[in-house]
């Protein structure tokens, strides 16, 4: 069987950092509320090296190029994960082949929305195990900040701009992506939106007077979707591949909010050791909370590595994957 590796991972996040000391100062919030409630002390904001969601998800194949020798022609294809693309059409898969001078690859974008990286990687490994393509870059960048309504304080402290990326090539034997369980609910459409910009509410005077162009979260709803489902996957998938805590290497959770990542951990049992937590220093980059833990702690995965990647987001998607490293 031919099964998907992960062969290289790249990230970026903009030079400009948001602490939430900034933050209480345009809106009536504190470091304190922030930090007990959510985890967050800081979020890198793009400012200054480039406009879009694409400006960094090109940094960061940059780096998976610069690691590996691999030439832009050399790719054959790329799936950008991304609920804020450069704009609503061309694909911002079609406007990254471009700047990275990406020649032979087909390439499409992909909005589950935190979930949006999972269900990424899930589709292009369909595409190597397949035998159909041989070098697949999964993209996840997401420029939050366009979206982000700095006026309401209980979206705007929750958000960061980042990307992250890996390369994903055949090996054969037990390496590689293993498993994904992936699900949606559409339930979950009328508590986390950004309800105007698409064909049903065209931008229009009144949508920008009702502010509809950006986030809107009802917290609490998301959050107790959000707790049971991640956590129910994540256990799901330990159970059909007979898998204790003590077998996993690493738990690769979405940064949406401290407590879910926590109590996540602990339905799996696992030791917070083993759990990739970033999310005091980035917030909730979208599609890019993955892929950015992932290159954070490249240096230390060892093969044979049992990893579970988990995720909740908007629509509801969710779902969980298991790689061995
Ligand atoms: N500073 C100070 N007070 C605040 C702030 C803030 N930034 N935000 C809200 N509050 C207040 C509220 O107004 C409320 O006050 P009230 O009781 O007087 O009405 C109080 O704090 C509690 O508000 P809750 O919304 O109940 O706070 P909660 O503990 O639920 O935390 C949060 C809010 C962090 C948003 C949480 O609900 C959460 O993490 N939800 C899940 C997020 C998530 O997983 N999203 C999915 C991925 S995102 C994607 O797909 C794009």
């Amino acid at each position: 069987k031919i099964r998907a590796v992960i062969t290289a991972v790249g990230g970026y996040a903009p030079d400009y950092i948001l602490d939430n000391h900034e933050l209480s100062r345009i809106v009536d919030t504190s470091d304190e509320w922030i930090m007990t409630r959510v985890g967050i002390k800081e979020r890198h904001i793009l400012k200054g090296e480039g406009k879009g969601s694409s400006d960094m998800a090109v940094k960061a194949v940059e780096e998976i190029f610069r690691k590996t020798g691999t030439q832009p022609d050399e790719i054959d294809l790329v799936i950008f994960a991304t609920v804020t693309p450069d704009h609503v059409f061309p694909a911002s898969a079609n406007i990254l082949c471009d700047k990275l001078g990406i020649r032979n690859a087909h390439g499409f974008d992909l909005n589950a929305g935190c979930s949006g990286f999972l269900y990424a990687l899930d589709t292009a490994s369909k595409f190597v195990e397949a035998g159909a393509k041989k070098k697949v870059l999964v993209v996840g960048a997401d420029k939050m900040s366009s979206i982000v309504d700095y006026t309401d304080r209980t979206t705007c402290v929750l958000f960061g701009d980042a990307a992250g990326a890996v390369l994903l090539e055949p090996g054969e034997g037990e390496y590689g992506v293993i498993d994904s369980i992936l699900r949606s609910d559409g339930v979950g459409r009328k508590y986390l939106k950004m309800e105007a910009g698409g064909s049903v509410n065209p931008p229009s005077h009144a949508t920008i007077d009702a502010r509809q162009h950006y986030i809107f979260q009802d917290g609490r709803h998301v959050f107790k979707y959000a707790v049971s489902n991640m956590a129910d996957v994540s256990v799901e998938m330990m159970k059909k591949h007979n898998l204790s805590g003590e077998d996993l290497a690493w738990l690769v959770p979405h940064q949406a909010n401290m407590r879910i990542i926590e109590a996540t951990a602990e339905r799996m049992g696992l030791d917070k050791s083993k759990v990739m937590i970033n999310i005091e220093r980035y917030g909730n980059t979208t599609a890019a909370t993955l892929p950015l833990c992932l290159w954070e702690w490249e240096s230390k995965l060892k093969k044979g590595d049992n990893i579970i990647l988990a995720a909740f987001g908007a629509g509801f998607t969710w779902g969980s994957m298991l790689i061995r490293w």
